[in-house]
C-alpha cells in the first residue's frame, strides 16, 4: 500500500492513499494547489483533508491521520495496519 504525503504552501500536512478515486491514478504525482490536489492522469481535483473527489465527479480515496512534530512526519502503524486488513473498508473508488 502506497501512501501520498502532500504539504500545502501553508505547510499543513495531509496524507491519503496514493490512489486516485478515478482510475488509480498516482495522487503523489498530482499538483497540490490549497488543500486539494490535481491528479496527473485526467485531472479530477481531490481533497486532502477528507478524499473526497470535487463534484461533478464522485469518489473518495481513504486519509490517514497525520503528526509532525521536529519537521517529521509521523503516520499511525495501528491505522495503517488495519487498512491494510480491513476487507470491508474500500481502497479507492467511486461512491456508491
Ligand atoms: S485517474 Fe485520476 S483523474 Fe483519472
Amino acid at each position: 500500500m502506497d501512501v501520498a504525503i502532500f504539504r500545502t504552501d501553508r505547510d499543513e500536512v495531509f496524507a491519503l492513499l496514493d490512489r486516485c478515486p478515478h482510475k488509480g491514478g498516482p495522487l503523489s504525482q498530482g499538483i497540490v494547489f490549497g488543500q486539494q490536489v490535481a491528479c496527473p492522469l485526467h485531472n479530477w481535483t481531490i481533497g486532502l483533508g477528507d478524499g473526497l473527489a470535487q463534484a461533478p465527479d464522485e469518489g473518495c480515496t481513504p486519509r490517514f491521520a497525520v503528526k509532525v512534530e521536529a519537521q517529521v512526519v509521523y503516520l499511525d502503524a495501528t491505522e495503517l495496519a488495519s487498512h491494510a486488513t480491513d476487507l470491508t473498508r474500500p481502497i479507492a473508488g467511486p461512491k456508491r
